[in-house]
């Protein structure tokens, strides 16, 4: 593997979920610019070939292909982990991006729309490739929480992630499912050890991108978006803990590419570790039933 200032990433392989568009297509373009192979893990082919085409015409290269997700179905998940892991390839960064706000509705495996989709695929997908990322270390699993994780309600209701969406505009449920991406980035670090691998969790800013667009254009003033930033600025963090965090902090939360003090909620080592059984326990009791 032979890096240079730029391409410090040349011989690595990333997995990006969620490039189709948005930060996650400009995280992907990024990867592979600084040499990566770049896997993107998106439920669309159509929506990912303009990513993969574009990436080629940048790198001159063959940087870039799809991997088939829909992180709201656990059988698509585990297909996907599968197809990967049957390449051989080892992988080195694994990035949870994908993530969507304001839909709602139940997953295909009866979890609210957010919180299956952003929270538990993620933690199923970055279950089945653990062991790879292990046996590829030093890798790094970097999550897209959001800072929308400080407006969960004090108590995560166990019951309601299990039940269709219910807020009018989907944010109590997405700060929810945001709150659990820094949750599981902490606890993931604490589980990992000195394994070689380092977990971060980022704030990426507030962007201009689809993520509202399940939203209901009337409802969207209540949103309070303002002074958004562009998806190549959103991307920054994700590239900062992608490439150059420091190993030594692993289970942080960053935002604006520096570390970042969470909600207090975010640092429940107790609820993390609750959220962190009681996953497990969905995605066991899915796999048996699904
Ligand atoms: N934009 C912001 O202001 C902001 C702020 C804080 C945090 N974030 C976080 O940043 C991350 C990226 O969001 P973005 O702003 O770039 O939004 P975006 O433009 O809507 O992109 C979201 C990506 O997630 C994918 N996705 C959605 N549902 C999926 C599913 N079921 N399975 C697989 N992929 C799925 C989308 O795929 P399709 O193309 O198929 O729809 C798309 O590629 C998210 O985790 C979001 O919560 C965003």
């Amino acid at each position: 593997m032979h890096s240079s200032p730029s391409q410090p990433l040349a011989g690595r392989i990333a997995l990006v979920t969620g490039a189709s568009t948005g930060i996650g297509r400009v995280t992907a373009r990024q990867l592979a610019l600084q040499g990566a192979h770049v896997y993107l893990a998106c439920r669309s082919e159509a929506r990912t070939r303009p990513v993969i085409d574009e990436i080629q015409h940048l790198t001159g290269r063959a940087a870039a292909e799809w991997l088939e997700l829909d992180l709201a179905d656990t059988r698509s998940i585990r297909a996907c982990a599968a197809r990967f892991l049957s390449t051989g390839q080892p992988l080195h960064l694994l990035i949870n991006n994908a993530g969507l706000a304001g839909a709602r509705g139940l997953t295909r495996d009866g979890f609210e729309m957010a919180f299956g989709v952003n929270h538990l695929g993620h933690f199923l997908l970055t279950d089945l490739l653990l062991e790879r990322l292990k046996a590829s270390a030093p890798a790094r699993i970097v999550t897209v929480a959001s800072r929308a994780h400080r407006r969960a309600p004090a108590v995560i209701d166990w019951n309601a992630v299990q039940k269709p969406t219910r807020s009018l505009t989907g944010v109590r449920e997405y700060a929810v499912s945001k709150l659990a991406n820094v949750l599981f980035s902490a606890e993931l670090a604490r589980r990992l050890g000195s394994s070689g691998i380092s977990t971060y969790a980022l704030h990426p800013g507030v962007v201009d991108t689809e993520v509202w667009r399940a939203v209901p254009r009337p409802l969207r003033p209540l949103l309070k978006l303002r002074g958004l930033l562009t998806p190549e600025e959103g991307a920054l963090t994700t590239l900062h803990c992608a490439v150059y965090a420091p190993a030594s902090e692993s289970g942080l939360y960053y935002a604006q590419s520096a570390v970042t003090t969470p909600a207090d909620r975010a640092r429940d080592f107790r609820l993390a570790a609750e959220l962190w059984r009681r996953s497990e326990e969905w995605v066991a009791d899915i796999g048996r039933h699904g």
